[in-house]
């Protein structure tokens, strides 16, 4: 086909049906720069496989961007992922987000802890019940992606803690989380093949030197977001020089390996937010000028290359740690303080403090709330008791007066009953009750009138009072005896 075609190109010219040919050339030069500069800045696609089943990763910030792709192929391949986030493994959200991964990755091997990397308590409470665990539990890879970054413009955000977010989630919690486990880490079997993989941006090159001391004005976002990944970067290859001098019980090597991994630049929503400024209209610029996002930045499924390079290329086990990958290819740190001892410790000792002097602030606070709590219990169970005995003696009250009140109205009806309705009833307050006994005091048995008058209307006897023997004597004058 190409040959006719361009046999008639030479024998009859160029053919009227096609466009003019300085278009077609400019057309098909633009095509092709984008289809390079895509080629280009899409990266390295990773090549290396490794058998993951049954393998036990611990994933922060696996439910975004780079790290949601870096979980969903390591699920995929059949490891345990367990991912932790900051939201409790109760949320509605991380319920279906971890369904939704075990039903697309066949993989009911999928599990959610929560663990606020903003949060050092949080940090801690996760990594010491993990390492309580007894016999230790397995752990053979921890891939570090959770980050934040405040947008452009942004002002300085303080954690709960007092401590600059930006330090604390994509620095000080890792080195807490890193700490807390060693031991766990150390544990492993000498042929387990660990690894410890940590996203670091190229953004370090442009950082201030770790112990210069910046004045709180000077602070700027993208200040703080290099200087975090600057100190991650130094932490890292201090990490590994920490898990090295580890002499093994069996006296075998440490075969645990720390990887730094710099994914490029990727249309990642952490990235999305730092773009639009974390504004509507910021947003509503970065819809417009999508093209140049999907020109210029990676997909995060192309960015997550060089994680799953960094977890599983085989012969990063034969090479010493706190290697850098890039572009699914091992590369030299473009400073050299990330390999300053010095500096290491300096920022070691100096973060161990922070985490000593907050950690200590916090636990004063949380027992401070705990007895408040305490106290508010007592209070209320107090106050619930006071409650119950007054409802109690309300309760004796009220039927005690409903008793009497059903007495008075028995009383009342008696004389009723007798058919002496007008005169009893209109005494009802001058009545005695104790005139009225029920059994002594009825109307029947009422005593005599007292004076009876002479004649025989007024006989007692007639009158049925009396019972009449007959005559009892001789003297007739006397009087009818009673
Ligand atoms: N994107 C890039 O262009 C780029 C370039 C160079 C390096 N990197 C690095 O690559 C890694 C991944 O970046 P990304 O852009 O994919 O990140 P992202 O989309 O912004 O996601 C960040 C993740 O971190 C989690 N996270 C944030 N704060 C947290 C906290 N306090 N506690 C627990 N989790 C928290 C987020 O959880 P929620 O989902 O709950 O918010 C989210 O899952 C980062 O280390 C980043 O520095 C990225």
């Amino acid at each position: 086909m190409p040959i006719p075609f361009l046999a008639s190109l030479y024998f009859d010219g160029y053919p009227p049906w096609l466009p003019d040919p300085y278009l077609l050339l400019k057309y098909s030069t633009a095509a092709a720069t984008i289809t390079l500069t895509k080629w280009y800045t899409g990266g390295r696609t990773n090549t290396a496989e490794r058998n993951m089943h049954g393998r036990v990763v611990l994933v922060t910030g696996g439910t975004s961007g780079i790290g949601a792709v870096t979980a969903y192929e390591l699920a995929r391949r059949g490891a345990q992922v367990v991912l932790l986030t900051r939201l409790p493994p109760t949320d509605a959200f991380l319920v279906e987000y971890v369904d939704d991964l075990r039903a697309r990755t066949g993989n009911n091997m999928i599990y959610a802890e929560q663990v606020d990397l903003a949060d050092l308590y949080s940090v801690r409470q996760f990594a010491t019940r993990w390492i309580d665990n007894a016999p230790p539990r397995r752990l053979d890879m921890i891939v570090l992606c959770a980050a934040t970054m405040v947008p452009p413009g942004g002002k300085r955000v303080e954690t709960a803690e007092g401590v600059e977010v930006t330090w604390m989630v994509n620095y000080l919690a890792n080195f807490h989380l890193l700490g807390i486990l060693s031991p766990a880490i150390r544990a492993q079997p000498f042929d387990r093949d660990v690894r410890i993989v940590i996203p670091t941006c190229s953004s370090y090159i442009a950082s201030p030197k770790l112990d210069a001391e910046v004045e709180s004005k000077d602070w700027t976002p993208q200040w703080a977001y290099s200087r975090s990944k600057l100190a991650l970067m130094v932490f890292a290859r201090a990490y590994q020089k920490h898990l090295d001098s580890y002499k093994r019980p069996d006296q075998l090597p440490m075969t645990a390996r720390v990887v730094l991994v710099d994914p490029g630049l990727a249309r990642t929503p952490g990235m999305r937010r730092w773009l639009s400024r974390g504004s509507l209209l910021g947003l509503l610029l970065y819809l417009i000028f999508y093209v140049f996002a999907w020109l210029f930045l990676k997909s995060p499924e192309m960015a997550a290359q060089s994680l799953l390079y960094a977890v599983m290329e085989g012969s990063l086990v034969s090479v010493p740690g706190g290697r850098l990958i890039k572009e699914c290819m091992q590369m030299d740190c473009a400073r050299k303080d990330v390999d300053d001892e010095e500096v290491a410790k300096k920022l070691w000792e100096s973060s161990d403090k922070l985490i000593e002097r907050v950690e200590k602030q916090q636990a004063v606070k949380r027992a401070k709330a705990k007895k408040e709590q305490e106290k508010r219990e007592e209070e209320a169970k107090k106050a619930a008791q006071v409650e119950e005995i007054e409802s109690l003696v309300g309760a004796i009250t009220r039927s005690k007066a409903k008793s009497a009140k059903v007495t008075a109205k028995g009383s009342n009806e008696a004389p009723k009953k007798n058919g002496k309705k007008g005169k009893s009833a209109g005494n009802n307050a001058k009545y005695n009750a104790s005139h009225c006994h029920p059994v002594f005091f009825t109307n029947k048995l009422r005593r005599p009138p007292f004076t009876i008058l002479p004649g025989p209307e007024s006989s007692p006897v007639v009158h049925g009072y009396v019972y009449q023997e007959g005559l009892r004597g001789v003297d007739k004058s006397a009087g009818p005896r009673l």
